[in-house]
């Protein structure tokens, strides 16, 4: 593959004995506004390693996207600011690098799909020199070489008559359609990491799933790693490797997919876990939807944030801001009860029963 000459690809550097792939390392990046400030992202942190697939789970405004894109360097400081913590790519800080090299980064090395697609497609140019843009910048493509291939990965991403639609704008394709030329355009230079902002979320089922089956399907030929972000837990189910499920900008739990599912050991996670729509069905039992409202970041309850909402919340929570209660296997939960046997038999039933179930299955 054509590469641009002056610039060693950070991708095809060796990650270094002992890291990860991707090291988020108590990240904390604030927007600071004329009416406060937002924590938005408050001490995230996760690894990720090659082929393995991250879900990112929380409610709508917990920070999934703004993490994101502070990772990729997108954030525009001020009002953004990062006021502690790293993010380490393949052994290096990405972090606090220029602009010039970042530019290097986004879309080669670390892509993204954006939550909404018409934000980042542009309106006035034409899909196949959209699709085609990043082959052309990293990749040294000729302006045909590069149409040809962005004909071939809208054909990947099953748009029909690609050689036809190349040609054409983004208002004249479907909102499918548009979510499948982003996730051709972040695949376009094989990128090492690809992070999918709820690329699904404006979908019906079928696609939906043909959309995951296809992120998967690349993941096991290129061996990408990938950063799935949704608000629902069930779309991670069978895909992540592990879970961070984030609250109110900050992780209250991470772990394994399992340990998320069948070992949780925070309220918040129970809660989610309870508002699955397919768990409810399967077990018969209503929904239970989690009650009230995230606070605002602005204004963050005093002690844990989610006790305003929590069904088990005492004074000690309502006062004292639980530290993250970590097992051997880097499982991590911010709950002062996390490492209570007692308190952890308030686990939903569900989880527990899907477990054996599984299990029972797979035998
Ligand atoms: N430029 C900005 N200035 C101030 N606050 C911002 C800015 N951009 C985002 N925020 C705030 O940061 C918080 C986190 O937003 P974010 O978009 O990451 O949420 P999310 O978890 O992705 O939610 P959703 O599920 O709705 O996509 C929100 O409270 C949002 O209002
Ligand atoms: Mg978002």
């Amino acid at each position: 593959m054509k590469k641009n000459k002056n610039y060693v690809d950070l991708k095809d550097q060796p990650v270094p004995e002992g890291q990860h792939l991707l090291e988020v390392d108590d990240l904390k990046m604030y927007f600071h506004t004329e009416d406060g400030v937002v924590r938005a992202v408050d001490g995230v942190s996760y690894t990720l390693d090659r082929g393995e697939t991250l879900g990112v789970v929380g409610e709508s405004g917990s920070g999934k996207s703004v993490t994101a894109m502070t990772i990729m360097g997108l954030i525009s400081m001020p009002p953004g600011k990062i006021e502690g913590g790293d993010v380490r790519y393949r052994g290096r800080s990405i972090l606090h690098m220029t602009e010039e090299e970042m530019q290097h980064i986004r879309g080669n090395d670390i892509a993204m799909i954006f939550q909404d697609p018409m934000t980042s497609l542009n309106p006035v140019y034409k899909i196949g020199k959209q699709v085609g843009e990043g082959l052309r910048l990293h990749r040294g493509y000729s302006k045909q070489e590069a149409l040809k291939r962005a004909t071939e990965l809208l054909d990947l991403v099953g748009i029909p008559e690609p050689e036809k639609r190349v040609n054409e704008y983004p208002h004249q394709f479907s909102g499918g359609m548009r979510q499948r030329v982003m996730i051709a355009m972040a695949l376009a230079c094989d990128p090492d990491i690809l992070i999918a902002d709820e690329p699904t979320t404006a979908l019906d089922v079928t696609i939906q799933a043909q959309i995951i089956e296809l992120m998967q399907e690349m993941q096991e030929k290129n061996g990408n790693a990938i950063i799935m972000i949704t608000h629902d837990l069930g779309v991670v189910a069978d895909m992540a490797d592990k879970i961070m499920v984030m609250y109110a900008g900050r992780p209250v739990e991470f772990g394994t997919a399992e340990e998320i599912f069948y070992e949780s050991r925070h309220p918040y996670t129970w809660g989610l876990i309870r508002s699955i729509p397919e768990q409810a069905i399967d077990e018969k039992k209503p929904l239970t939807p989690i009650h009230g409202n995230p606070p605002s970041l602005m204004n963050l309850p005093e002690g844990c944030v989610f006790s305003p909402r929590c069904p088990y919340a005492t004074d000690k929570c309502r006062k004292q801001r639980p530290e993250r209660v970590v097992t051997e296997s880097g499982h991590y939960s911010a709950c002062h009860y996390s490492g209570d046997p007692e308190f952890l038999k308030n686990a939903p039933e569900t989880s527990r029963t899907r477990k054996d179930s599984k299990k029972g299955g797979e035998a």
